[in-house]
């Protein structure tokens, strides 16, 4: 295939469920001209209490899945598969352009005015090696702590992205993690972003900042496109095609919904 037909396929993205949608947007604003297809692998889900071997065999069988389908670029939009995973994605397909994410530690400390930064993300992703290897970079500029959140991206897989319920885990899970000099809150799995209404309810007065890592991973996949003349700036509004392993019509209607839901709203 010449370089102007593989510019004409979509990009893929994937995710252990609906929590890439949050980089998927980020990627639809900044690249309108492209089509995507996104793979939400809900019927695994979560991977971030599964095992290593675990977690790459499901994210390879995905990644297969979509460049069956022929896509020219690869989105890894989740952080517990971006850390089991991308590495390996990259010796097995070098000529594919492959972003993943990682919690937005660096943001977070380089805006850092010298309070604690809690990194909220999946016991499996706090686990990993290339997590240890960030923080270790970072460990002598900020206090950083992480936060393991077990059982929360379930609620945005079934659809509570507020009440009394999601409350009270940010009581029994976040709340003991809080100090008085709690600056910023790094949310280091996809899924987070759409909480953060709720969040930002139960954090009440307190000033702490939000950050996550959805725009820079969707800049750094526009750049790597053009980089390898594979971005589309033609005139034209592109399409989104979201699949789900659960194979339940809800779970890609609420994907869709997820999709439109304006950013500021969760902001
Ligand atoms: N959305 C995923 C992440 O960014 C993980 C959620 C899960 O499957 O546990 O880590």
């Amino acid at each position: 295939m010449d370089n102007e037909e593989l510019k004409k396929l979509p990009i893929g993205f994937m995710d252990s469920g609906l929590g890439g949608i949050s980089v998927l947007r980020e990627a639809v604003r900044i690249m309108p001209a492209e089509d995507f297809i996104y793979f939400g692998d809900s019927l695994n889900a979560p991977y971030g209490t599964k095992e290593q071997t675990v977690i790459r065999a499901l994210t390879f069988s995905v990644v297969e899945n979509l460049l069956k389908q022929g896509i020219k670029g690869l989105a890894v939009a989740c952080n517990t598969a971006t850390s089991a995973a991308v590495r390996l994605l990259r010796e097995m397909y070098p000529e594919l352009p492959i972003v993943g994410i990682e919690p937005a530690v660096k943001p977070a400390v380089d805006r850092s005015q010298g309070g604690r930064i809690l990194v909220m993300a999946t016991p499996m992703t706090i686990a990993q090696e290339k997590y240890h290897a960030l923080l270790n970079r970072y460990k002598d500029q900020a206090e950083i702590v992480s936060v393991p959140c077990e059982g929360l991206m379930e609620f945005v897989e079934q659809g509570k992205m507020e009440g009394e319920e999601l409350n009270a885990y940010f009581r029994e899970h976040l709340l003991p993690y809080l100090t008085e000099d709690t600056e910023t809150i790094v949310l280091g799995c996809t899924h987070y972003p759409f909480l953060k209404s709720q969040l930002k309810k139960f954090l009440n007065h307190r000033t702490i900042e939000l950050i996550d890592g959805s725009l820079g991973t969707s800049m750094e996949l526009k750049r790597r496109l053009k980089v390898k003349g594979l971005l589309r700036e033609d005139d034209r509004t592109g399409n989104v095609v979201i699949q789900n392993s659960s194979g339940k019509q809800d779970m890609i209607d609420r994907s869709y919904e997820l999709l439109r839901l304006p950013v500021e709203d969760n902001s």
